[in-house]
């Protein structure tokens, strides 16, 4: 099977955990793409949808699919996107495609996460995929000497020669070359440094349910 074969199949899997007549959170990303394009097929039977990005947000309305201001929405039984990283306990790097701040504000107010993700993103330890980190464009410099303290190789991430800005005006600081004991740990550390605006590890608030694409077909695995 090919990795989109594989995303497909956990998109399509993800339907199932959609609640009827209720608001769906909706991820950034290829894998999110295979989901709304999934979604767009049961549109009738839901209220509407959160974006956690422009792209998402284009993506769905091209579907005539509803989207609402996060502020408009009281309840939200679940979010679901995709990772870049997750381990067995359900800890993610997340962020990739830079939408890691209204991906990680999206989740903090479904009640739960929902990763789709194809079975190479399952790692023992996270690290290996580069931590973005959304910074303040003033604090660029600040920022990634402190994590180059704290952690190690931090880069600003750079798109056609120019620094990568994101939906929110600011910068992406990515640290390469990270073995990531503690995530939880290294998440508040990160979230401690001034100007920093959100790091793309979701350990304190990870997870809910992972849906694993392998060749074997869908795993499901809950924390
Ligand atoms: C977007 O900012 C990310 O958090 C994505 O969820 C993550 O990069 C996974 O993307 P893919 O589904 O494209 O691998």
């Amino acid at each position: 099977m090919t990795q989109d074969e594989l995303k497909l199949a956990v998109a399509q899997a993800a339907i199932s955990y959609v609640v009827e007549g209720e608001i769906v959170g909706v991820g950034t990303g290829s894998t999110a793409n295979f989901f709304i394009d999934e979604l767009a097929k049961i549109k009738h039977k839901i209220k509407a949808a959160v974006a956690s990005s422009e792209a998402t947000a284009a993506r769905l309305r091209g579907h005539g699919i509803e989207v609402l201001d996060l502020n408009d929405v009281t309840s939200m039984p679940v979010y679901i996107d995709g990772a870049d990283e997750i381990t067995a306990s359900g800890a993610m790097i997340k962020g990739g495609g830079a939408a890691l701040t209204r991906e990680k504000i999206v989740a903090s107010v479904a009640k739960q996460f929902i990763c789709i993700a194809d079975g190479s993103k399952l790692v023992e330890k996270l690290g290996g995929f580069p931590l973005p980190v959304e910074v303040i464009p003033m604090a660029r410099e600040s920022v990634i000497r402190a994590l180059n303290d704290i952690a190690g190789d931090a880069r600003l991430r750079m798109k056609d020669g120019q620094a990568l800005i994101t939906d929110n005006g600011n910068v992406i600081v990515d640290v390469h070359g990270l073995q990531i004991e503690d995530p939880q740990e290294l998440e508040r550390k990160i979230n401690n440094i001034v100007g920093v605006v959100t790091v793309g590890l979701f350990a304190q608030q990870g997870a809910n349910v992972c849906l694993l694409g392998t060749p074997d077909g869908v795993k499901t695995l809950t924390f």
